[in-house]
């Protein structure tokens, strides 16, 4: 049985796209991406999940309360079979009946170096902040926003001469290495987790 990806998105679709071009590569062997959600219709990442032939979705969350939309999305992934949730771009707060119904099978990748500068515009939070380095990180997903045991981590530079677009298009490079290998270790089970701490186990002999 191969494992069954749901994505989450609300624009570009990057990440999404990053994660579809590692499994049509080998990188993820036994991963599928078998449904793609998006709570905004006009989001640029369904029509890379068309061009890829990947089943996609859109569930409009304009109006509705918070469980009431996440329902509509936990019915439509369980109905696909997902086993594993890939946050990519969904610029939403999830329910923790959402959380609970994927326990430690949702993950989220945000771009900086997590517990700093969670929430919308990370890269110029960091900016502004004047931190000499930033990055990303992929986390599973707990009740709160931009928060859960950390899986991956990347770190970058921040140059004296980085605007917004050039500090984001730096990360955006290492969240898509890096959002791969966060999917593979939990699609492996080489894992355990002590507390907040993600750790990753030796290959067996
Ligand atoms: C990415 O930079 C991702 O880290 C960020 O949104 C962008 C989506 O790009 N997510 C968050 O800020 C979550 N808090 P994409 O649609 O091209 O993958």
């Amino acid at each position: 049985m191969p494992h069954r990806i749901g994505v989450l998105l609300s624009g570009r679709g990057s990440n999404f796209v990053a994660l579809a071009d590692s499994i049509a590569a080998g990188r993820l062997p036994g991963a599928q991406i078998a449904l793609v959600i998006s709570n905004r219709e006009d989001a640029p990442g369904l029509v890379r999940a068309a061009e890829r032939q990947i089943p996609a979705q859109v569930i409009p969350s304009k109006g509705l309360q918070r469980e009431a939309y996440d329902n509509l999305v936990i019915a439509e992934l369980k109905r696909a079979g997902v086993e594993l949730v890939c946050l990519a771009g969904f610029m939403r707060l999830l329910s923790p009946y959402f959380v609970a119904s994927f326990p430690q099978r949702i993950l989220n990748i945000h771009p900086s170096l997590l517990p700093s500068f969670p929430g919308l515009e990370a890269q110029r939070q960091a900016l502004e902040y004047g931190v000499k380095f930033s990055g990303c990180t992929v986390h599973l997903v707990d009740e709160n926003l931009d928060a859960g045991p950390i899986l991956a981590q990347s770190i970058v530079p921040v140059r004296d001469d980085d605007t917004d677009e050039s500090l984001s298009a730096r990360i955006l490079a290492e969240e898509h290495r890096i959002y791969t290998d966060a999917v593979r270790l939990i699609l492996s089970g080489n894992y355990r987790i002590e507390g907040r701490r993600v750790i990753a186990l030796q290959n067996q002999p």
